[in-house]
């Protein structure tokens, strides 16, 4: 009679059953409300999401990278599952924030977070020279999505204008990539920050990206797709995952004229660095 293997797993601290469930190609992933302090930056992701992504691309103890940080939500959820965080973020005013969330997660989980390096470097991801990176087991990260947060259209951005002490834009800062307003330079220098990654990343380490096509003046500008496809020249691409979110109301753009969706939906891209194949 043959005997069941036993499950080794070398990539992550999951069970067979939480494995399989990641393993679905798209998933719905509704944010719970924003903290307050958060609601300033435009566009982060929820901590819980990146979490899930953690847990099942690193083991515990492991060092997660984020090289575009923001607020810190990937630092926050490194806590939370027991991983070292590395954030770099070039906006002064977002990285004072992720510091201070970061203190207050350590705070909350007390001796559970005790010995795990949190740590925001405030830079830019196209210098890593100058900063003392260790070699990494994971990248999960999102860029700006172009300069679209330079739309006046985008109903959100319209909503933030009239609210006080929300940033409608990142920064005016030459380097943020969100102030490129030539798409093909925006790609090149994203894929240039992306590209610059591989000395701190351990062979055979996966890379998430997470990222959406952009509508703008009528058309895509399919930054995703672009993405997945440059970025091969240095990772294999492996797989895609959707995280659509149904919380959202829907907004009749277009109504009784075109066709223009209400996108609720991010591709949430793996690489793999294997260099040498
Ligand atoms: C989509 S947001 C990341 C949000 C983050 N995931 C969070 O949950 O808060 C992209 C971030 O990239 C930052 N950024 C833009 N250009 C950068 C650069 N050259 N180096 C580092 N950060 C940059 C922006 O300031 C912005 O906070």
């Amino acid at each position: 009679m043959s005997k069941k293997r036993p499950f080794v797993n070398r990539l992550n601290d999951l069970s067979p059953k939480e494995w399989l469930k990641f393993q679905k190609s798209w998933f719905v992933h509704n944010p719970p409300p924003r903290r307050k302090q958060v609601l300033r930056h435009p566009a982060k992701f929820p901590e819980t999401l990146a979490q899930e992504f953690i847990q099942f691309f690193t083991k515990h103890e492991q060092i997660v990278l984020d090289p575009m940080v923001g607020t810190g939500s990937t630092l926050i959820a490194c806590l939370r599952a027991g991983r070292h965080g590395i954030g770099i973020e070039l906006n002064h005013t977002y990285s004072e924030i992720a510091r201070k969330l970061v203190e207050e997660e350590q705070t909350i989980l007390g001796q559970v977070a005790e010995g795990f390096r949190a740590e925001v470097i405030t830079g830019d991801a196209a210098q890593l020279d100058d900063f003392d990176l260790p070699m990494v087991d994971y990248v999960f990260t999102s860029p700006p999505y172009w300069d679209m947060l330079h739309s006046r259209g985008a109903m959100t951005q319209r909503r933030r204008r009239t609210a006080q002490e929300l940033d409608t834009i990142y920064s005016d800062d030459p380097a943020d990539l969100g102030n490129i307003s030539d798409y093909d330079k925006f790609l090149d220098r994203l894929v240039a920050i992306y590209a610059g990654l591989r000395p701190y990343i351990r062979p055979r380490s996966y890379l998430t990206i997470i990222v959406k096509n952009i509508k703008k003046g009528g058309r895509i500008y399919p930054l995703a797709w672009d993405l997945a496809r440059r970025l091969g020249d240095f990772y294999t691409l492996k797989d895609e995952r959707i995280w659509c979110q149904n919380n959202v109301r829907l907004a009749p753009y277009g109504m009784g004229n075109a066709w223009v969706s209400n996108t609720f939906h991010h591709y949430c891209l793996q690489f793999r660095y294997e260099p040498g194949l």
